[in-house]
């Protein structure tokens, strides 16, 4: 058994930078990844007067600003869309006015999800360029606060409900979120466990709502100390290598939250054997240890119903499929083509290109499983999962696949490539 402990998590990474900005004292967070993502939310929360730094090893220490300052020039998002759509609602929130960009990536991603429930608010938000894509403007707000907000999302998306939550919270009003499937619930808990009123749970359709009690003012949050738990996500890559390669893989102080461990019961049913055991929480996220002991590969479906439970894993799911045994779909996945590339269509080319028979469906997949010699080069398009998830593959006998950018990987896990070649040496972390 190889054992790992993995960078802290990048959506609670995101959330837990935010969240110490609007706290009454300085907080201390651990376990901070130096990813781009989490980097490009941590200097955008600097630009706008947020004091943040390293002091201790290991530690990172962040103070909100006594007053938030617009930032003269646009905000650089990077290939986060996290940070542009939470930033957003928190800015729309505050009052703050702003002007937000990213990269080419980011630009492309579609931002009338958000911003259309913020302009139902009362934000004054303008597209610079396009619309529906970033550059955005935030304008300030003149007068009174937002309105309350009863919002029904078309899609299940974590980033668009926690924009909502963030704006609501920051301008101190109710914000009610129903969404038609159950997508990561990182700021509903962090919120909650930081003693802010908020209700939310599962809904007999198969959906979820959430419920932010408004406030009289706006609030303060305490200060907090949070260790972040490790990433399951990126341990999916590193959980699939070992099955591709019969070496058990062993996750210590990861993130369990069910709303992101779909991908292990997916894994289950392909015929791993999977124990996840919880062993204590940190603000309402339940953190623990992850066994995997592979076994032969079974094809599995994917409906779109736990789809927003597996959304960043479905790109290395994919890449077991070429390995299982017999035909693996994946359906009601159509979200995918919006991620920072296209995933469907950067699967199924990728899939073809190294041997693997992939029919590519408007909305997800059919990979046909084999053991047949696999070789090729990836073009990732830049996408840190794309590439995570073919080197995976490439750990399987008889592949020689090659990434065309690996540096990729840093925009969530710099450490990736070592890691990955500790499951080839079976040397622990
Ligand atoms: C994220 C939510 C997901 C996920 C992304 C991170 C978050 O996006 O794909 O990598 O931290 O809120 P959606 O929930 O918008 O699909």
């Amino acid at each position: 058994m190889i054992a790992f402990q993995l960078p802290g998590d990048k959506s609670i990474s995101h959330r837990a930078l935010i969240l110490a900005c609007l706290a009454d004292r300085q907080s201390r967070i651990q376990n901070l990844p130096g990813s781009a993502d989490v980097n490009s939310t941590r200097s955008a929360l600097a630009a706008i007067g947020a004091v943040i730094s390293d002091s201790e090893v290991g530690v990172v220490q962040v103070s909100g600003p006594t007053g938030w300052r617009p930032h003269p020039g646009p905000i650089d998002c990077g290939n986060s869309g996290t940070t542009s759509r939470l930033l957003m609602g928190l800015l729309v929130g505050l009052g703050v006015p702003a002007s937000l960009t990213g990269d080419e990536s980011l630009r492309k991603r579609p931002m009338d999800r958000v911003v259309y429930p913020l302009q139902s608010m009362g934000g004054r938000i303008s597209y610079t360029e396009r619309r529906d894509r970033l550059p955005i403007s935030l304008e300030e707000r003149t007068s009174g606060s937002l309105r309350v907000l009863r919002y029904r999302g078309r899609v299940a998306s974590a980033q668009v409900k926690s924009a909502l939550l963030l704006a609501g919270l920051g301008a101190g009003v109710e914000v009610e979120v129903r969404e038609p499937g159950v997508s990561r619930d990182h700021t509903e808990r962090m919120l909650g466990s930081l003693g802010i009123p908020i209700e939310f749970g599962r809904l007999h359709d198969g959906g979820a709502r959430v419920l932010l009690v408004g406030q009289p003012d706006r609030v303060s949050l305490p200060g907090f100390d949070l260790a972040i738990p490790g990433d399951v996500s990126s341990a999916s890559f590193l959980i699939a290598a070992g099955l591709l390669t019969g070496q058990p893989v062993r996750i210590e102080g990861v993130g369990l939250n069910e709303t992101r461990t779909g991908f292990l019961n997916v894994m289950r049913r392909m015929g791993a054997a999977v124990t996840e055991q919880v062993v204590e929480s940190r603000l309402g996220e339940p953190v623990g240890s992850i066994d995997v002991v592979p076994g032969p590969l079974a094809a599995f479906e994917i409906e779109a119903d736990e789809v927003p439970g597996l959304i960043d894993e479905i790109p290395v799911l994919a890449a077991l499929a070429a390995r299982a045994r017999g035909g693996s779909r994946i359906s009601g996945a159509g979200e995918l083509r919006v991620k920072e590339s296209d995933r469907l269509a950067g699967l199924a080319r990728n899939l073809g290109a190294i041997g693997v028979e992939c029919e590519e469906r408007q909305d997800g997949l059919i990979i046909e499983g084999s053991n047949r010699s696999l070789c090729g080069m990836i073009s990732t398009g830049g996408d840190h999962r794309i590439a995570m998830a073919f080197a995976a593959l490439g750990r399987s006998p008889d592949c020689a696949i090659e990434v065309d950018d690996r540096d990729c990987v840093n925009v969530s896990y710099p450490g990736f490539w070592n890691d990955l070649e500790q499951i080839a040496t079976g040397s622990d972390s």
